[in-house]
């Protein structure tokens, strides 16, 4: 079990990249906010199929959360994020803090205009530029070949892959399947955050999406009705507040009413204080 070695200053970060790449080495980066789950591991045992070094962000980024959001109480958790990077092979923990991303003065952002709209966008109209900024930032300070991200952000998959495309950045965007838990609720660090009985009914998410995807399967094509089923399914929770139902374009996001091309249902529930998000595909790949 080799230990990652922690870099906390950009300059730093940079310059090994830097030195590893003109030696021909590639890097694969891995973007978290820590407090690491299987989920998070997935995508680090990728990032080594890819490239000859491994390193992984762990920043938990003011910029992304809405003033009323869970920064301050958003879960933490170093000693153990970097035990569990070293059991799946990491090079490099590239860890800033605050002041080292966002010193003084700083003013510089990146939008990716509609795909950042509607969805997650609609209640948080300023977290996907947080994200795409900070993303960016970090693919100029890591200088990846390869990032990977999950699908289980699904809209912020497609803002990362629209900025390299639009920006010209020389990386490759690898989306992974979402890890799930044995019941079928997607892996987050937000988990946490439910009582053991919101817990139990949050499988409601992934009953919904896997049952819709089976309606397809089935003929069912129309979107209405694919979502009025799987909104009936999500209020069998008294407890449960939809914010969202939709099924979009996989690529564009734009509604579709009929499943006739590779399409995605996203939804986003609250169960008490705790936002909870999920996503399946339905129609044809891609
Ligand atoms: P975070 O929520 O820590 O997620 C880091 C990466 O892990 C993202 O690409 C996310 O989609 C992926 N991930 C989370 N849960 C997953 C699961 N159950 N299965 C597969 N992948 C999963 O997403 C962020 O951080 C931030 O917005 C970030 C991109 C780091 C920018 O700040």
């Amino acid at each position: 079990m080799k230990r990652p070695q922690v870099i906390k200053r950009a300059a730093q970060m940079q310059a090994l990249a830097l030195r590893a790449k003109r030696a021909g080495r590639k890097i694969a980066l891995v973007p978290t906010m820590g407090y690491l789950h299987a989920g998070h591991l997935a995508l680090v045992k990728k990032a080594a199929q890819y490239g000859d070094i491994v390193v992984v962000s762990i920043f938990v980024n003011p910029t992304q959360f809405g003033p009323k959001e869970d920064l301050s109480s958003y879960p933490r958790d170093f000693q153990g994020d970097s035990q569990k990077l070293a059991s799946v092979g990491t090079d490099y923990i590239y860890f800033p803090d605050v002041r080292e991303m966002y010193p003084e003065h700083y003013q510089t952002y990146i939008t990716v205009e509609k795909l950042s709209q509607g969805l997650c966008g609609a209640s948080r109209p300023i977290h996907f530029r947080g994200v795409a900024t900070v993303v960016a930032k970090l693919f100029n300070i890591v200088q990846p070949e390869v990032a990977v991200f999950g699908e289980k952000d699904y809209q912020q998959l497609q803002v990362i892959t629209r900025m390299v495309k639009d920006l010209n950045m020389p990386i490759k965007i690898i989306g992974l399947p979402t890890v799930r838990e044995k019941d079928g609720l997607a892996m987050s660090s937000r988990n946490k955050y439910l009582s053991p009985e919101d817990r139990g009914r949050a499988v409601n998410l992934s009953r919904a999406l896997f049952a819709a995807r089976k309606m397809v399967a089935q003929g069912e094509k129309r979107t209405k009705v694919i979502i009025a089923k799987a909104r009936q399914t999500l209020a069998s929770d008294p407890d449960a507040r939809i914010e969202y139902v939709e099924i979009r374009d996989a690529q564009t996001l734009e509604p579709v009413a009929v499943i006739n091309r590779p399409s995605r249902m996203l939804l986003a529930v609250w169960k008490g204080k705790t936002r909870l998000i999920d996503n399946i595909g339905l129609g044809p790949k891609k």
